[in-house]
């Protein structure tokens, strides 16, 4: 063979991977795989939070704030409003950027000019509005992500949507329209929707703000199986107590001065703090039994 020849044929390779490429045939990339191998399964990363602060204007919002979350850990900021908790999450999630003070995930700090490669993880934020698409079915909204991205094979594609409506109990609801669900259940679809990139990392901000009680005792419900069946990290902002102390592995309490306490649900509850007592207390009143 011809020198020339190599190099036409190593063209024609080339050519074919971006013809195929331009016509949507990406099943190349996968090799024998199913999807990309940047697919990987979740792994709930560890955060660590050291003195960060934050200020708008003469707003010091974030004071010196530390927090450690454990990796897989569910774990609730909980706290009146104007404290700072959307804040914090948007630090995490990188929307916003600290005046001062570090955020590492699994040990690498977010916010360093560079970088190393490989460090990646991957997080997925569920609003609180849910943002789905109304004019999309419960199965593209799921979808959305990975058709995108060409993450997988369609067929794979199909299987994963499934899946991930299994998870928040939504089996076989594929075909039905966004805009006809209840709030309960297009909260589930944005979770679901968020789980088809298979997060290490899930946050949620006032999951329960548009629900009434007994649906968002049903997203509670969603949210602690989701433990049992995925390795995740999931950090959850509420002013719902209830809700924060019913499904946490630990809660934080958050005022204007930061956190004043950190610890399981059980020690949430008979904390003398009186922040802490007050927040119980005004959030409870009228239930009868309690203080
Ligand atoms: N982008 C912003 N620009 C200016 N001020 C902001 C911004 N985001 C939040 N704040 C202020 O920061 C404080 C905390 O807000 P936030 O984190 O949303 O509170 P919450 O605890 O209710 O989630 C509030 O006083 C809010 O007005
Ligand atoms: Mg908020």
């Amino acid at each position: 063979m011809q020198r020339g020849d190599v190099e036409q044929n190593r063209e024609n390779g080339k050519g074919g991977i971006l013809n195929k490429l331009r016509h949507g045939l990406t099943a190349s990339i996968f090799g024998e795989r199913d999807c990309s191998s940047s697919y990987e399964d979740s792994r709930g990363v560890g955060i660590r939070i050291v003195d960060l602060n934050k200020s708008f204007g003469d707003n010091h919002v974030l004071r010196n704030i530390n927090l450690e979350i454990f990796p897989g850990e569910t774990f609730s900021i909980i706290g009146p409003s104007g404290t700072g908790k959307s804040v914090l999450l948007k630090h995490i999630v990188k929307l916003q950027e600290p005046d001062s003070g570090h955020i590492y995930i699994e040990g690498d700090d977010i916010f360093a000019p560079r970088r190393d490669a490989g460090h990646d993880y991957r997080y997925s934020m569920v609003f609180q509005s849910s943002a789905l698409f109304n004019s999309l079915t419960v199965g593209e909204n799921v979808g959305l992500w990975l058709r995108e991205k060409r993450i997988c094979k369609e067929s794979k594609i199909r299987r994963i949507i499934a899946e991930k409506l299994a998870l928040v109990g939504l089996e076989g609801k594929e075909e039905l329209m966004t805009s006809e669900l209840s709030g309960g259940m297009k909260k589930r679809v944005a979770i679901a929707r968020s789980l088809a990139m298979n997060p290490d990392l899930i946050l949620y901000d006032e999951p329960t703000a548009e629900l009434d009680p007994v649906t968002s005792d049903e997203l509670a419900r969603v949210i602690m199986s989701l433990r049992e069946k995925v390795d995740l990290t999931t950090i959850i902002v509420t002013h719902d107590l209830n809700f924060a102390l019913y499904l946490s592995d630990r809660v934080a309490m958050m005022s204007s001065e930061g956190f004043v306490e950190i610890g399981a649900p059980e020690q949430i509850k008979a904390s003398r703090n009186p922040i802490v007592r007050n927040f119980i207390y005004t959030t409870t009143k009228g239930i009868k039994g309690e203080e």
